[in-house]
């Protein structure tokens, strides 16, 4: 749809936002086109919500104290037999074919510094694979133990789209087949001043940043993934974030598990590393489940134990979920609360110039996926062994870093050789002497190495074992 300008004017009086046209009689004709295209894609019911949201414009619709009655949900106590009975439960359904893979990785990575799509950024020990070709062959290895498809539904941003399909094409969808590589964008949000007004990044161009990872079930249903989905027997998705190369992608137990509970959300908690740890916490709240983000744990809340000396608030989300295809789609219908923060927005100034502020300015709205939770009847939580499972790149150094994660994987695979049997060399302060990579086409567990190394392996130096293309 293309706008005159007074059409855009008349638009833009209807919500006070004429500002935006403040610097027309400088545009030239190129310019005035593309500003005419970014407010007639204004989307005028999201604005409102939007100024609702904002801080002293309305009244605040957040209780004062949101901890006021909150328990937490302690993960489900399961026994062996239970977990293998899962199991069972999830391989017969992806030897069906009714799962698919959902990853959000439309982030913008900002923590880590990295340009480009975090998950091109090279995370191999050995082999430098990216975190996307490292995510892709778990699903590869997946589909081959199967038998069935796998597919693989990426969420980009429109930051990032060209030139995440650009990696998977120069990269050969790294052994996967393209056609269950289903690529979709989130949407964007504009920013706001804390007046209401939309912020200006340049004369001609509104500020826009990705709407949230819960900007995935909008995405979904506007791009038609959700009726891909449905096409294709799906009924099981499988959800996680581009930063953990450690995460066990369609993990048959949780699966299963989240299947004999007939669940309609199921999340993967482990214990914080400290109570102060950056982590959501899944509650109960007036009835209803609820993540509690760690922003919103006062201190006391933090620390606060049990009689048992337990912390109260112990087990942190880590974003790997199970969603029923039925329960998600009907989530995108209804629509996902919005959520605002006061950031650094860049913005242009009265002159029209180009500045980049040094503290918070305006106001950045997102959506969460776990916001989810309060419309889900049946939710299962369910802990691990973080060691195992979680690692996230989220900062360039320091905690959660590449250098951490690369620690982590090197340290899964040698507990999988010492399982074998092997001896793994160590320093003298315990640290690996060597450096190991397993490809996830070689070995996903340690059971699988023990199928796959030859009799008498015996390790001498760096270990990088790859499967089959
Ligand atoms: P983070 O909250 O870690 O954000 O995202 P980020 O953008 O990757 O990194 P920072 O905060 O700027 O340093 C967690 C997961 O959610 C995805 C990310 O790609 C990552 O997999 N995500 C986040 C989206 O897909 N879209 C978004 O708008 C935000």
């Amino acid at each position: 749809m293309s706008l005159t300008y007074e059409e855009a004017r008349a638009r833009l009086a209807a919500c006070q936002q004429e500002q935006l046209l403040e610097f027309w009689s400088r545009l030239d004709a190129g310019s005035r086109q593309t500003l005419l295209e970014q407010i007639a894609a204004l989307d005028l019911a999201l604005l409102v919500k939007m100024k609702e949201s904002l801080p002293g414009l309305m009244p605040a619709s957040i209780p004062t104290n949101p901890m006021a009655e909150v328990t937490s949900v302690p993960p489900e106590s399961l026994s062996n037999e239970d977990r293998a009975a899962a199991r069972d439960l999830g391989e017969q359904a992806l030897r069906r074919g009714e799962v698919g893979v959902l990853l959000v990785a439309g982030g913008q990575g900002t923590r880590l510094g990295f340009e480009g799509p975090k998950g091109t950024f090279a995370l191999g020990p050995l082999s430098k694979a990216s975190l996307f070709a490292i995510h892709a062959r778990k699903i590869l290895a997946c589909r081959r133990t199967f038998g069935k498809p796998l597919p693989f539904y990426v969420m980009t941003s429109q930051a990032n789209d060209a030139e995440t399909r650009a990696f998977f094409d120069r990269n050969n969808f790294f052994g996967l087949p393209s056609s269950e590589v289903c690529f979709f964008a989130q949407g964007m949000y504009p920013a706001l001043w804390p007046d209401g007004r939309i912020v200006l990044e340049a004369p001609d161009r509104l500020f826009q940043a990705p709407d949230g990872h819960g900007g995935v079930l909008a995405a979904l249903q506007r791009t038609g993934m959700l009726d891909d989905m449905c096409r294709r027997g799906i009924k099981t998705l499988f959800y996680f974030q581009v930063d953990n190369p450690l995460v066990d992608i369609a993990d048959p137990e949780f699966i299963g598990l989240h299947l004999r509970a007939k669940a309609q959300m199921s999340l993967k908690v482990c214990a914080k590393r400290d109570p102060e740890e950056g982590m959501g916490v899944v509650v109960r709240r007036g009835g209803e489940y609820a993540m509690v983000e760690y922003t919103e744990l006062t201190r006391e809340q933090k620390h606060a134990r049990d009689a048992a000396g337990e912390l109260k608030f112990k087990y942190g989300s880590v974003a790997i979920h199970v969603f029923d295809l039925e329960f998600l789609a009907q989530e995108a219908r209804i629509g996902l609360p919005l959520h605002s923060a006061h950031k650094k927005v860049p913005f242009c100034d009265a002159q029209g110039c180009a500045q980049k502020p040094d503290r918070p300015n305006a106001y950045k709205f997102e959506k969460f996926i776990f916001d989810a939770l309060p419309d889900a009847r049946r939710v299962l939580v369910v802990d691990f062994d973080r060691t195992e499972e979680f690692s996230p790149v989220k900062n360039a150094s320091g905690p959660d870093s590449p250098d951490t994660a690369r620690a982590d994987m090197m340290s899964k695979w040698a507990r999988w050789m010492v399982a074998n049997g092997i001896r793994v060399p160590r320093t003298p302060d315990g640290g690996l002497q060597h450096r190991i990579e397993i490809d996830p086409c070689y070995a996903v567990n340690a059971v699988q190495l023990g199928l796959r190394l030859p009799p008498g392996f015996v390790w001498a130096g760096d270990l990088d074992l790859r499967g089959e293309p």
